[in-house]
């Protein structure tokens, strides 16, 4: 029976991290184990920054962005010291398993760390949705509410402007924020690095568009394609349609999580307690078919995610 274990937040923030560590602690302390919050990820876990956490550790926190632990990137994490500190830290505290919450990269260091026999168990958590074996990831949803009542505001001044709009969106190097903004900000086009694009047509288009008497052009960019300001410029020179860039940026990862963050959160957390629960480490929890499942870590990490290419056409065939 596992008696103690830890929970830490790495990599980028995401709303729903804080719900996700409320579910894991008040999880552990209804299961009657002992669970300490360790700041910082992976730094916290090499210093020995790490604070028990009781029922009121996490009061008033379900509705907050954020990480209530902070969050971190840990360099020294990649070496065999790092490790080797971590694990020592891990036993001179007796913690026997650990909920690590964020990306790929927080996976790889909880499977290192599962090879050195402290039972790790990974949560999704980051706007990106970028993690193959999941069909969600914690604070995909809130981000993209974010970035469609930007696109909103943006679209107002653009319509009285008469405008074209490039809004870059946040995902790293996948396109699904973009895509799924895209759709509900009502872009005429959409530019990821899943699909092909040619800014020729996508002019040709605007002008016929603007034949029917359309006056504004949402263009929402993925920021795998960058260079929102250069797309914007050659829009304008091709149309004649003034054009304006704005990156979104930082602000689509703060900001109260929406419900599905918090519920998909709290599901998570708890499942990922029951595994530690039955001495279950080195596995991933995701989403499969709307169910919470769970997976080997390194079969999680070797899994390819599909772009939805279909919603991509979608928004390309009715942004007119
Ligand atoms: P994310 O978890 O959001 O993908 P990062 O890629 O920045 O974010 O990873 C977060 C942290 O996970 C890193 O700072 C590092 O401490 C740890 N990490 C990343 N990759 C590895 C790896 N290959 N081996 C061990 N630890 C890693
Ligand atoms: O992974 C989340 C994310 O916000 C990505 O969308 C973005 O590419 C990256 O993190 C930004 O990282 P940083 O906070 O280091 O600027």
């Amino acid at each position: 029976m596992i008696k103690k274990i830890g929970v830490l937040t790495s990599g980028g923030d995401a709303p729903g991290m804080n719900a996700a560590i409320r579910a894991v602690v008040r999880t552990a302390l209804s299961k009657g184990m002992e669970v300490y919050g360790i700041r910082r990820g992976y730094v916290g876990l090499i210093s020995g920054d790490i604070i028990q956490m009781d029922a009121r550790s996490v009061s008033d926190i379900i509705h907050r962005g954020g990480t209530m632990l902070y969050t971190a990137r840990c360099p020294e994490f990649r070496t065999d010291e790092g490790l080797d500190k971590a694990k020592a830290k891990c036993e001179e505290l007796g913690l026997e398993g650990i909920v690590v919450i964020g990306g790929d990269g927080s996976f790889r260091g909880a499977a290192d760390l599962s090879a050195r026999g402290i039972l790790c168990v990974g949560l999704p958590g980051t706007i990106d949705n970028d993690i193959a074996c999941t069909e969600y990831t914690i604070g995909y949803d809130t981000a993209m509410n974010t970035a469609m009542e930007l696109a909103d505001k943006l679209r107002d001044t653009s319509q009285s402007h008469d405008r074209c709009t490039v809004i870059e969106v946040m995902g790293r190097n996948a396109g699904y924020i973009a895509v799924n903004t895209g759709v509900a900000s009502g872009a005429i086009e959409v530019i990821t690095k899943e699909m092909p694009y040619d800014l020729d047509s996508l002019a040709k288009k605007m002008l016929e568009a603007k034949k029917t008497g359309k006056q504004n052009f949402v263009v929402v960019v993925a920021e795998g394609i960058g260079h929102a300001d250069e797309i914007a410029k050659v829009l304008q020179e091709k149309t004649h349609i003034e054009a304006r860039a704005t990156v979104l940026g930082h602000v689509q990862r703060g900001g109260s999580p929406t419900l599905r963050d918090r519920v998909v959160a709290s599901e998570m957390g708890y499942y990922a307690v029951e595994l530690l629960e039955q001495g279950i480490g080195n596995r991933v929890v995701g989403m499969k078919d709307n169910k919470i499942v769970d997976f080997d870590i390194q079969e999680a990490l070797a899994m390819k995610k599909p772009y939805d290419e279909r919603l991509h056409q979608i928004a390309e065939e009715i942004g007119f």
